[in-house]
């Protein structure tokens, strides 16, 4: 295989390459591996976090197909929501999102951002939620019955082209290793849809990196999420009519971190997010990254990680997810490390 990887056309929106920071004091802290992070929550303000990298792929589709609407969903603060609707208006298109949750009086966090860019949004409840694919016809039905010409990302952009938006974050690790000459025992991430995974993944096994994949399910379990990261490398390679040689046993997850579930966090969880503010200055967000952090750092009590090894912490971003807990952060304004 070359190592030319044949991507098809992007728009660019994240400022790339997003730098490779060590975390001294908390690898000192934590006594085990050297911990360092990839700063994809800082690609750029609005259009920071994993989101983006895969918005590259499809804004490029879109305009290719010659669509002036995207659509996509979430759950009301949906990070990939919010990234969406933001790349949207940064190409002149318009965004019509559809939020799991109820309307909210004072808009806040991500939320807050979708409405200030005037997307147009559809509330559905839970049960609606599952049957999305159903509510993603209504809207497409609707916009085409106007003259609109919409577009649909899935939840998350997990498929397999918004997964390229990680096989080339994995080409620019692998500059950065050749740079460097840091050589990473592993790569740790949160998965919440699982495309940022995937795209890790077959980077991986193109650009032939040694480091492990480990991914910390913050929702679901983690074969769940093997499935489903299965299932997306395989539309991936159908894309691309590439083969990867994919077998489900490489995809390298630990369960055990969801804790409460999607979106509810722990007094443990908040410490941890803490910790990091105050020893590194790196803001994690209670869903996604901070369960992850919390996975890296008992992993690393566990043994699973060691000293003289060299983890790499994937900074997927969703610092805008952290503000609608400002009444959780009061009340557990004790959990000081
Ligand atoms: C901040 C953040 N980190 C991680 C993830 C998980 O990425 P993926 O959905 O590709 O598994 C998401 C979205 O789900 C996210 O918004």
């Amino acid at each position: 295989m070359s190592d030319i990887f044949p991507y098809p056309k992007t728009v660019p929106l994240a400022h790339t390459p997003s730098r490779i920071e060590y975390l001294e004091r908390l690898s000192k802290r934590w006594g085990g591996p050297e911990i360092y992070i990839k700063r994809d929550d800082d690609t750029s303000c609005l259009l920071s976090g994993n989101k983006v990298r895969k918005l590259e792929f499809f804004l490029a589709d879109a305009q290719a197909q010659g669509a002036d609407t995207l659509v996509t969903c979430g759950g009301i603060q949906s990070n990939h929501a919010r990234a969406t609707a933001i790349a949207a208006k940064r190409a002149g298109l318009d965004c019509h999102l559809i939020l799991r949750g109820k309307e909210i009086q004072i808009p806040d966090g991500n939320y807050l951002l979708d409405l200030l860019v005037k997307s147009k949004i559809t509330f559905v409840t839970k049960s609606q939620y599952l049957n999305r694919d159903q509510i993603f016809d209504k809207v497409e039905k609707e916009l085409t019955q106007k003259g609109r010409r919409p577009y649909s990302i899935p939840e998350g952009g997990s498929n397999g082209l918004g997964a390229l938006g990680y096989v080339k974050a994995m080409e620019e690790i692998r500059d950065q290793i050749n740079e460097t000459g840091l050589q990473f025992n592993a790569i740790v991430l949160a998965v919440g849809s699982g495309g940022t995974y995937t795209g890790l993944w077959i980077g991986k096994k193109f650009f032939h990196i040694k480091a492990d994949i480990i991914g910390f399910n913050i929702a679901a379990s983690a074969d769940y999420f093997r499935e489903k990261i299965f299932e997306c490398a395989k539309e991936l390679e159908n894309l691309m009519k590439m083969n990867f040689f994919l077998t489900k046993e490489e995809i390298q997850m630990i369960d055990g971190y969801v804790g409460k579930g999607y979106g509810k966090s722990r007094p443990e969880e908040m410490a941890l997010i803490k910790e990091v503010a105050q020893r590194e200055g790196i803001i994690l967000d209670p869903i996604y990254t901070g369960k992850a952090m919390v996975g890296l750092a008992d992993q690393i009590k566990k043994g699973r990680f060691k000293k003289g090894q060299k983890v790499l912490f994937l900074h997927t971003g969703g610092i805008f997810g952290l503000f609608p807990y400002r009444e959780w952060f009061k009340k557990n304004q004790k959990s000081e490390v």
